[in-house]
């Protein structure tokens, strides 16, 4: 099973990723994870890559495709993969597209969970992540049970760089406009399935299975 999990910053889609990683046993291949491992190591493409995320804005697309090709070699061990925060602009969506097309594979559901811009920088100025498992809980919405600490594993739980409100807002604008054409791009050729991204996780979840199996 091969997906891709579109929408706005902030609309879910790591939290629901990993729901389906756990689930499905996919490999959750997500662009933002692998870029912030890269800067924390300070490797050459994290290097490259910090200042434009730091900043909210996208990484160039040579660097992008690189990296998520590399790592899509690798997936023959896995029952399949879910593309999180890949393509996010049209010459990402076409250089895979190409590269599907060459070795005979193809993606099987491209989900995009809707949510709209006012309801995002709330949820992303909340948000806490588990620095050891990569959990993410929200303080307003799904809060640990103890102050700063994974529910899951006791790690201490830390804020993105990029999740300050001026950065957020920049974020959003740079979604609508080279995220919304990709979403466009797979709707033109009727691959998208439309997840309402309203509701608890537990819900959501639930919206994007009965997606799946339909
Ligand atoms: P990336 O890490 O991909 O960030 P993003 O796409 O902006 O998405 P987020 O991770 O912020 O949000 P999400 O949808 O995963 O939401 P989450 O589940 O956490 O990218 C970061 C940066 O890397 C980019 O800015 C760019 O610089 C670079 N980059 C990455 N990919 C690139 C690419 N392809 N090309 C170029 N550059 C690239 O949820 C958010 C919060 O909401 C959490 O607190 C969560 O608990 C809460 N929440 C989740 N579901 C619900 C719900 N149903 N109700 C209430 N709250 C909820």
């Amino acid at each position: 099973m091969k997906i891709i999990f579109l929408g706005a910053p902030g609309a879910g889609k790591g939290t629901q990723s990993k729901r389906l990683v756990r689930e499905k046993h996919l490999l959750q291949i997500s662009t933002g994870d692998i870029l912030r491992e890269n800067r924390d190591n300070q490797t050459e493409l994290g290097l490259k890559a910090q200042t434009y995320m730091d900043a909210g804005e996208l990484v160039p697309d040579h660097l992008i495709i690189k990296m998520i090709f590399d790592k899509m070699d690798d997936t023959s061990h896995v029952n399949g993969y879910i593309l999180d925060g890949f393509p996010r602009t049209v010459a990402q969506a076409e250089a895979l597209d190409d590269m599907l097309a060459k070795i005979h594979d193809k993606i099987d559901f491209v989900l995009y969970l809707k949510v709209a811009n006012e309801n995002l920088i709330e949820r992303l100025s909340s948000r806490y992540t588990c620095k050891k498992c990569g959990h993410i809980y929200n303080l307003n919405f799904n809060p640990p049970k103890n102050e700063g600490k994974c529910d899951l594993d006791g790690g201490d739980l830390f804020q993105r760089r990029d999740d300050k409100k001026e950065t957020v807002t920049k974020r959003i604008k740079i979604y609508d406009d080279n995220t919304r054409p990709v979403i466009r791009h797979y709707k033109a050729k009727n691959m998208v399935q439309t997840i309402d991204g309203y509701g608890g996780v537990d819900e959501i979840f639930a919206k994007i299975l009965e997606a799946i199996s339909s």
